[in-house]
């Protein structure tokens, strides 16, 4: 199937998508495919088809228009009592996005969970304690030095009282207070006093957010196991101002939530599991690089997958242009050296799972300054080196996690190619995927694209799955993990 390109989109249609896909649990590109789907199947001639093709599209910017054909499965339980009993402390950073908070209360609320607000000082510059108290039901709190609230320490009966942290809007001074430990007003005062799990969705202009300091706070926060949603790529508030920075929508921050406290069978809880995904840029000079066409669709899907199942995930992403799964740990790394050095920092695990496309080969040299086209000389030669080959160094570590999966991406002789890269490397399983033009997967391909067909190459033999989405494939292995970790003793 062609794959669909989101950010061609107009924003009013991806903001619906972007709504709809976080409802519905799935990827926007599943959720367009979906509706497309549904517009397509089971209508009468080609006239009809097209008719309600252009009707879908249509409701895509006028939900009003349209009721049907919105989910991606059909028995989609109620929304009604997904989170009834749930207690979240929902902390209101100052930022613009802080009226996104609203929502974000009611979407809470209409799921049956409680929802008791901390504001900041700067919060309340943006949205006001008594609108966020209306539809929260329940007191604001704004003060460590209440009186009220103080007298029997009420930042530790906030965290007691709740089952999940949310901050949102997250700030980048809020960030950079808990990453740093400090604690002077009673937002951060309630972050770093509690025990109890805290995700953040920032919110702030994209500069701010590549600033290093930024970037380096965020790092830290994820170490610390703080969960993360967004930010997104889009429009600011303020004019002209676009980029990266935008916070992630009030469904898409229910939907984490819900991820975070669902109590279905864990059969991961208490596990951490590393993964990699994405390419790896290795640098030519400061602004040329050696890439590969990995997208991180599977590496991230499997990412989540694992921590639905309840795992401490801990991915390591090469640059990539899809979001950070929710309810994982993240860390980004450029090249194949910086992922080596993430990953076995990260040990012990109970699991590692290296889906990244590591890059064989960088440049010996990469150069400091841009490399001048200069006529009459020629292109320069580049002398390649090798680079670490992190599965094998996992593979054959002292720390050694229990289960260690491989992915080999091969266009020739897959089984035999994946049975050599087995015995080498020290894996466990070999997931083995033809990413050659004869894959038969599409036009797009293995590689960027949302199937795959793979198979699982082990010392007792190979097994071959049908193909299916990537998504599909995240959850099948996610279970064979879970199966083969309860079998291990670690
Ligand atoms: C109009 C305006 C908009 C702002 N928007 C943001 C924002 O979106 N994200 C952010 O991190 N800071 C933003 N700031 C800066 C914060 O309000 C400021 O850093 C404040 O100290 C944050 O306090 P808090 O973290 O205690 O809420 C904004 C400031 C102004 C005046």
């Amino acid at each position: 199937m062609a794959s669909i390109t989101i950010r061609n989109l107009d924003d009013e249609v991806k903001d619906l998508l972007r709504q709809l896909a976080a409802e519905n649990g799935c990827s926007m590109e599943e959720q367009a495919r979906a509706m497309i789907r549904a517009a397509v199947e089971g209508r009468a001639g080609q006239a009809g088809r097209i008719d309600q093709i252009e009707k879908t599209l249509r409701a895509l910017t006028d939900p009003g228009q349209n009721a049907t054909p919105l989910s991606v499965g059909s028995s989609k339980p109620s929304i009604r009592g997904r989170l009834s009993g749930k207690r979240i402390l929902l902390i209101i950073g100052g930022g613009i996005a802080a009226y996104k908070s609203l929502d974000l209360i009611r979407r809470l609320r209409e799921r049956g969970a409680s929802v008791r607000a901390v504001m900041t000082a700067a919060a309340q510059e943006f949205v006001t304690t008594l609108s966020i108290g209306a539809l929260s039901a329940d007191h604001v709190f704004t003060d460590l030095f209440d009186r009220n609230d103080e007298h029997d320490v009420g930042h530790i009966r906030l965290s007691r009282e709740a089952d999940l942290m949310v901050v949102a809007p997250a700030t980048a001074d809020l960030m950079a207070k808990l990453a740093n430990g400090h604690a002077n007003d009673l937002a951060s005062t309630v972050l770093l006093a509690t025990d109890k799990k805290v995700l953040m969705a920032p919110a702030m202009n994209p500069k701010m957010w590549s600033h290093p300091a930024t970037r380096r706070n965020r790092a830290t926060l994820q170490k610390d196991g703080i969960a993360f949603v967004g930010p997104a790529k889009g429009e600011m508030a303020e004019s002209n101002e676009a980029g990266e920075g935008r916070m992630a929508e009030p469904l898409e921050i229910v939907a984490a939530i819900e991820a975070m406290l669902d109590e279905r069978s864990k059969p991961l809880a208490g596990r951490r599991i590393i993964v990699t995904s994405g390419p790896t840029h290795e640098p030519i000079d400061p602004v040329r690089y050696i890439a590969n066409r990995s997208s991180g669709k599977q590496g991230h899907a499997i990412a989540a997958a694992l921590a639905k199942l309840g795992a401490d995930v801990r991915l390591v992403s090469g640059p990539v242009n899809i979001a950070d799964p929710a309810g994982v740990t993240t860390t980004h790394v450029e090249t194949a050296a910086e992922m080596k050095e993430v990953v076995e920092h990260l040990l012990p695990a109970d699991a590692a799972v290296f889906v990244a496309a590591v890059a064989d080969w960088r440049t010996a040299n990469a150069a400091g300054e841009k490399i001048k086209k200069v006529a009459g000389e020629g292109p320069p030669s580049l002398k390649m080196a090798e680079n670490p080959d992190i599965l094998a160094g996992v593979g054959h570590h002292s720390q050694r996690p229990g289960l260690v999966i491989g992915f080999a991406a091969e266009t020739q002789d897959l089984i035999s190619n994946a049975q050599v890269k087995l015995k080498k490397k020290g894996a466990d399983f070999i997931v083995a995927n033809d990413v050659s033009h004869e894959s038969g997967i599409g036009p797009s391909g293995v590689m960027g694209g949302d199937r795959n067909k793979v198979r699982i190459v082990s010392r007792s033999g190979v097994e071959e799955w049908p193909e299916m989405g990537k998504d599909e494939v995240a959850a099948r292995l996610a279970a064979l993990i879970a199966e083969r970790l309860r079998t291990i003793v670690v």
